[in-house]
């Protein structure tokens, strides 16, 4: 099964990731962890990306590619996986077009998620990560602000650079000016499920999962 999750900033992508990956047993490719990753190591497309996503820019259609390309090569796709957050523009599509010929892949499922601004920029500069057990959270709905309701470690949670109001608003004009394009191109190749990412996780889950079926 190959996934596309496809929707703004914030809307709850890689949330809905980590549980699909764990319910169909199937990789998560998400390009911007795989950049905070290589940012995190030093690496040198670490260094040259790392700026970049602070301000809340797009980093190169050649660096995105190349490091998608390179993800694939390096894992068993055949299993599944989940893309979170490529293609984000008409040039990633013709490089994922090209990367799915290769592979043979002619039917993955294209999930778009939607939410109002309001919601996304809520959620976003609320959103934190534990560092210890990796689990996205929001601080508006867990009981301690302090403590992961997961693994119950304290004062282990981060947020990421780019998180913050004004940086949110610039990712969002980028994500419908840059990225929604994407949509048009892909409604003439494949079918795209809809679905509304306002709707409490599991429903959310629920409504993907009906697609999938
Ligand atoms: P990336 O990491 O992909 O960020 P993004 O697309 O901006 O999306 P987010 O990760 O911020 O949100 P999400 O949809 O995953 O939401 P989440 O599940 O966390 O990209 C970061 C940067 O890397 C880009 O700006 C760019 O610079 C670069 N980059 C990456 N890919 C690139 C590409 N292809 N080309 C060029 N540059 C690229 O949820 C958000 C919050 O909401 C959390 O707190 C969560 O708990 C909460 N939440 C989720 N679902 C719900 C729900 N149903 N109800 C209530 N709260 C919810
Ligand atoms: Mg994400």
């Amino acid at each position: 099964m190959q996934i596309i999750l496809f929707g703004a900033p914030g809307v709850g992508k890689g949330t809905q990731a980590k549980i699909l990956s764990q319910k169909y047993n199937i990789k998560h490719i998400s390009t911007g962890d795989i950049l905070r990753d290589s940012v995190s190591r030093g690496t040198k497309s670490g260094i040259a990306a790392k700026e970049v996503m602070d301000r809340g820019d797009l980093v190169s259609d050649d660096l995105m590619g190349g490091l998608v390309k390179e993800t694939l090569a390096n894992m068993d796709y055949k299993t599944g996986f989940i893309l979170d957050g490529f293609p984000r523009t008409i040039e990633q599509c013709k490089i994922m077009d090209s990367i799915f010929a290769d592979l043979n892949i002619t039917n993955p499922f294209f999930i778009l998620l939607k939410a109002d601004t309001e919601v996304i920029v809520n959620r976003l500069t609320q959103r934190r990560f534990c560092s210890k057990c990796e689990i996205i959270v929001n601080l508006n709905d867990i009981p301690n602000v302090n403590t992961c309701p997961n693994c119950g470690a304290v004062n282990s949670f981060i947020e990421r650079m780019d998180d913050n109001a004004e940086v949110v608003r610039k990712r969002l004009g980028i994500y419908r000016d840059t990225t929604l394009p994407v949509i048009d191109y892909y409604q003439n190749k494949y079918k795209v499920a809809i679905l509304n990412a306002t709707d409490s996780v599991e429903v959310v889950t629920a409504n993907i999962v009906k697609e999938l079926i």
